[in-house]
């Protein structure tokens, strides 16, 4: 037992503050991912992308997202013909989107490559498997210039499978996400910081997906060599986010649910894999928000200040930055006073 390795998370480290940048403006938080236009990539000014999930990304977030800098994953939680009216509405609004879809969806793909799709995520729960890479095989194989996020995943061999199998992106995280039991209902999963680290041993260009709380989560992500992540939570409470506002009088504010991928919510309303379906997800309930464009803007503020305790420029710099590991009572000191007090 005293061999066994050690899985770290957001929580378990700290950047060492550096030399300050002499402006947190100087920081360049641009980050570039391959995608099928003329020079086969696209540069986002902000490395967030929004988590391809039925209460968090249709056409709607993803025009938000794009106009704020990120990206948008469009899910596939819905029938095809409603996927391929977002796609279409993205296309003409020169939205650049992923379009999501599962193993087994070739008529999904096929609609989709039709009307000039070229960007394509697969996303099931542990992307580590011969069905994903037999996916990959087959855009790869149908539609030429085809460029393909691929996950989940949370290992260097994971990651390594998928890259061999021809996945351009990799999207990591077994676990961690807001509305997510896996590690509970399975006993597997990878703390998220070691995941990342993993997977950016390997992959050329790598999605830290889930469990993102905020701005300093972000900043540890992308030191640890993301080169963005994807959030669900933090964007549910937008009006970008499909749903609509629950009001409650008593407390005069309005929240909207999301759900897991995985929860017997969305699970239902697909009918998902029938009778031998396991739960891996809950639907939780969120404070709306002002606008996507506020929470990104916040964001990367946090971002960008996060950048120039460590006097790193860009998004390479900030690789070079050093972690320490902190002890509960580290973790603790960091926190408001008045929260632990509970006065606030
Ligand atoms: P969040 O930003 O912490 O809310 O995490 C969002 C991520 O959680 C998504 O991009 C998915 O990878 C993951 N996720 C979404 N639904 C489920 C689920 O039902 N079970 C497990 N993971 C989920």
């Amino acid at each position: 037992m005293e061999n066994l390795p050690l899985g770290l998370t957001y929580d378990d480290v700290l950047l060492r503050p550096g030399k300050s940048l002499e402006s947190r403006s100087l920081a360049d938080t641009s980050t570039t991912l391959p995608y099928p236009n003329k020079v086969g990539y696209i540069t986002l000014k902000v490395p967030i992308l929004s988590a391809n999930m039925a209460d968090i990304t249709e056409q709607g977030m993803a025009a938000a997202m794009y106009n704020a800098g990120g990206l948008g994953i469009i899910h596939r939680f819905c029938r095809i013909d409603h996927a391929l009216a977002m796609w279409l509405i993205c296309k003409q609004t020169y939205t650049p989107v992923f379009m999501s879809i599962g193993v087994n969806d070739k008529e999904r793909i096929t609609l989709l490559a039709d009307t000039g799709c070229k960007a394509f995520c697969i996303d099931v729960a542990n992307g580590y498997s011969d069905a994903v890479a037999r996916t990959i095989e087959y855009l790869r194989t149908t539609i030429p210039g085809v460029v393909v996020m691929a996950g989940n995943v949370a290992t260097r061999e994971g990651a390594l499978f998928l890259m061999s199998a021809g996945a351009d992106i990799i999207k990591a995280g077994i676990g961690p996400g807001s509305c997510c039991t896996t590690r509970l209902v399975t006993g597997c999963g990878m703390p998220q910081l070691s995941a990342i680290a993993e997977c950016a041993e390997v992959a050329h260009y790598l999605i830290a997906d889930g469990g993102i709380r905020g701005s300093g989560d972000i900043v540890k992500a992308l030191t640890m060599g993301a080169d963005a992540v994807m959030i669900g939570k933090l964007l549910a409470g937008t009006p970008e986010a499909p749903g609509k506002p629950i009001y409650n009088t008593l407390t005069a504010s309005s929240s909207k649910i999301y759900s897991g991928s995985a929860s017997k919510k969305q699970q239902d309303k697909c009918d998902m894999n029938g009778k031998n379906r396991t739960t891996e997800g809950v639907t939780a309930q969120v404070q709306c928000a002002e606008s996507t464009i506020k929470v990104v803007t916040d964001l990367l503020k946090g971002i960008r200040s996060g950048m120039s305790y460590v006097g790193a420029q860009n998004l390479a710099e900030l690789r070079m930055a050093s972690f320490i590991r902190v002890t509960q009572s580290g973790y603790t000191e960091g926190l408001p006073h008045a929260l632990l007090n509970n006065t606030m």
